[in-house]
This record gives C-alpha cells, structure tokens and sequence, in this order.
C-alpha cells in the first residue's frame, strides 16, 4: 500500500474531456432504498468508493442480497420491514458519516440492539443530531455517549414526529425521512434549513408521498410512511464534489480547459460553480438535462489568472458548498484582494476539522488569514503566490477531501510536497490519481 505520495512538479497545460465517478450521496441513497424496495433494483455507475461499499456491506449484514458487476450493481429489496437482524449484529459504517447515519435507520423495526459503529474519524463525529429524531419516533439507545458506537433497538410502537432541523444537515433530514417512510402510515411533519435534496427527489420519483413547501428560510416537508415500492434502476451522473477538484485544478493551471461530462448540478450542490463564478471564473453547464428530477450537465472550466476576492453574504446557503470549502479557500489564497466567508461551523464536524485545516493550509503557504468569531474566515489573497520550499501534509485524519485539495495545491502551485496516506482518496473518488495523471499530473 502507497503510504506517502510526492509531488514535485506542476501539471502542464491540458485540454481534455472526461468521466469521473458517480455521486457518493445518489449511490449511498440508491443502495439504501433499493434495499427497502419490493424486488430488483439496477444502478450504472455506481461509485465504488469505500464508503459506498461501507454501505453495501451493511445492508449485506442486513440479509439483503447484492450483486456487484463491472458495470452495474443490483440490489434485491425486501421491502419496508424485510432486514433480518442477527444476533449481536454490528454495522460498521467505515469513514463514512452519510452512511453510519441513515443506516441508524435500520434499527427501527429491529428487536435486538444493533451496534453502529466506524473507523476513528467517525467515532470522533457528532451523532447527538440523529439521536434526537429517532428517539422522537420511539428507538431505544443503550450506552449512549452521543458518539459512535452507537447501541440502537426499534419498537413496534413507531410513530411520526414532528420535527425542526436547523444544521442544514441533508444527512440528519434524511434519517428523519427515511424513518418517516419505515415507521408509521401517519404524517410526520419536518422543518429544515435547506440542504442536499436528493432523498426527497428520490422519494417523489418512487412515488413515495411527500410534499414540501420551500420559504426562504425554511422548507416545510411532510411525508406520509409505509407506502411500499418497487425496485427500479437509476443511472448515477458524476459527483460534483469530486468534479471540483479538477474545476480548481483547472482553473489555477496555466493555459488549460476541461469539460466533465454528465455531472448532477443539482442547485443544492452547485454553490461552488455560484461562488468561483462571481469570483471571476467563467464556468460554464452545457447539455443541461434532467434525469428523475435531479439536474446533470456537462461542465466546462478553462484557466483563470485573475481570480477576484470574494465576501461570501452571511446568508449565502453554505450547505450548497459544504464539501468544498477547502477548495474554495485555495482560490481565495490567489485571488486579487480580501476575502471573508462566514457561517462556517458545521466544517469542524466534518471528516476532519476542515475549517481548522483551511487555516493550517494558508499558514503552510504563506497566505494571512484570520478568523471570524469561531465559523469564519478572512483570507488575504496574493495573485502572483507561487511555492518553492517542502511541504507535509500528515495527520489529517485521513480527510480524503483534504488529502485531494492538497495534491490540487501541490499541481498548481509549485514547491516540494509530501503527502501522506493518499490511499484516504478511495473513501470518495478511487479514479481520482488516473484521471490527474491522464491529464499529465505527476505523482511519485
Ligand atoms: C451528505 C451531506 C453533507 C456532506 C456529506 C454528504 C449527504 O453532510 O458533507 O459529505 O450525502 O447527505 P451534512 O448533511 O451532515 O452537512
């Protein structure tokens, strides 16, 4: 296994078009809900990450058969209360946040305690956030420290809630939905700061009964449970969280273009296309489709040498960027003038502390940055950075998103890098190493 990959050059001009790896929160979700559907399920591009295979060793676990071929996977449903609980059955959810909590949602109609646990990253990550919903429709928790792992039992006596979600959580909306949909045939009713929306869009698209109502602030959803489904099948378009690091490793290189084909732009993920755009960037979704009511496009990027600062409005939904704000940081390190993004918290409950590490990052490069009370940054830029010295990039965590901005860092910037346990990047984009290096990226 490759324990520290080097970096010692920047990646040449490119002009490419290519594929990347299907959507990690659609192929997480399309796994769950075939597994709850009645009979056979298919996907095409599947995302074969670790965390996905996480999932599917799961519901494995749970006596759901699946199939896994090069080219499609296929999930054998069982319907709403078709999980077969083993004796003393643990689920190890890996690195994997989505999964650890919408699988808690299994443990609904089990009589037996389910342990939930995951690798040391996930044992340190907030599941209070969860626990509260589902004790709402009638789970049992034992030795419960609000962290992984997690003892949970279900209760034939399940009922709907009503709920308020105010992190902007699309993985704590989710549970509530996906328990809604196993728990009662009553109406639970949710309030929630607007996020990813790809569970409701699957919902709606099964037939599943859900209405919502969107306010500025908040969307109003209801939904209806114990509506059973059918199997279906469901081709994954590409992820746009992995598709931005090679947006910014575009955009940062000398003399390049890149279009990414087939990419959910769904607007609930695409806030890092709205924030580089307005920082000058001239991104551009071309071949816009939609597919089952999520929208795909073709994305094109081209080099960019005069990135403008930014002052990100204090309520621009961050929850559209969340996975990405390492990233956008980078560009701000090299954009003309002071930018400030705010609102921030929920970065330090991610794989690692991601806003802790964006300052980490500046300071190892040179750039000033300061914080903003405890959820923002400021972020001094300078256009003509360029690095010549060594530099480490250790005990992250195994944060994948930050081992890969790292390696976008070390392609566009210069200077010597080290960095460790790259095999972290498997977690979410496995291609990622091929593609940099078909696109001519050096990596030792
Ligand atoms: C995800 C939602 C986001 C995101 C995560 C995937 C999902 O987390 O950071 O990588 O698939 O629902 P939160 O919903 O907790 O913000």
């Amino acid at each position: 296994m490759n324990k520290v990959i080097c970096i010692n050059d920047k990646i040449k001009p490119f002009n490419e078009t290519i594929n990347i790896d299907g959507d990690k929160s659609l192929s997480i979700r399309f796994a769950i809900l075939a597994s709850l559907a009645e009979g056979k399920s298919r996907a095409f591009n599947l995302l074969k990450s670790e965390d996905v295979l996480s999932t599917l060793n799961c519901l494995k676990k749970l006596g759901i058969k699946i199939i896994i071929k090069k080219n499609y996977c296929e999930i054998f449903g069982k319907g709403l209360n078709g999980y077969f609980y083993k004796n003393d059955l643990t689920l190890n959810a890996g690195n994997s946040g989505t999964a650890a909590r919408l699988l808690s949602t299994a443990a609904l109609n089990s009589p037996k305690f389910i342990r939930i646990t995951g690798d040391n990253s996930l044992k340190k990550r907030d599941m209070k956030r969860i626990i509260k919903p589902l004790e709402k429709f009638g789970a049992q928790f034992k030795k419960n420290k609000g962290t992984l792992p997690l003892f949970i039992k279900g209760s034939d006596r399940l009922k709907p809630i009503k709920f308020s979600e105010n992190l902007g959580s699309a993985q704590v909306k989710s549970v509530v939905l996906i328990s809604a949909l196993l728990s009662s045939n009553k109406i639970t009713i949710l309030k929630c700061k607007p996020s990813r929306t790809h569970t409701e869009l699957l919902f709606k698209y099964l037939k599943i009964p859900i209405t919502i109502k969107k306010t500025n602030k908040f969307d109003y959803i209801k939904i209806r449970g114990k509506k059973s489904f059918k199997g279906f099948n469901y081709k994954i378009p590409g992820d746009i969280s992995s598709a931005s690091f090679l947006i910014v490793l575009t955009l940062l290189s000398k003399n390049s273009k890149l279009t990414i084909k087939n990419i959910n732009v769904n607007p609930s993920r695409t806030g890092i296309i709205t924030i580089l755009n307005k920082m000058g960037a001239a991104i551009k979704l071309k071949n816009k489709k939609i597919y089952k009511g999520e929208n795909t496009a073709d994305i094109f990027v081209k080099s960019i040498n005069n990135l403008k600062a930014i002052n990100l409005p204090k309520n621009f939904n961050n929850s559209t960027a969340i996975d990405e704000f390492n990233l956008i940081f980078l560009c701000a390190a090299l954009a003309k003038g002071v930018s400030t993004f705010q609102g921030l918290l929920e970065l330090q409950s991610k794989e690692s502390k991601r806003l802790d590490w964006g300052f980490r990052m500046l300071k190892m490069i040179g750039i000033k940055s300061e914080k903003i009370s405890n959820h923002g940054i400021k972020i001094w830029g300078k256009p003509n950075l360029k690095l010549n010295k060594n530099y480490i990039i250790k005990d992250y965590l195994k944060d994948h998103r930050i081992a890969m901005t790292s390696i976008v860092l070390a392609l566009t910037l210069g200077g010597n890098f080290k960095i460790y346990n790259p095999d972290s990047i498997k977690t979410s984009f496995p291609s990622f190493k091929k593609i940099i290096k078909n696109l001519g990226g050096k990596i030792n």
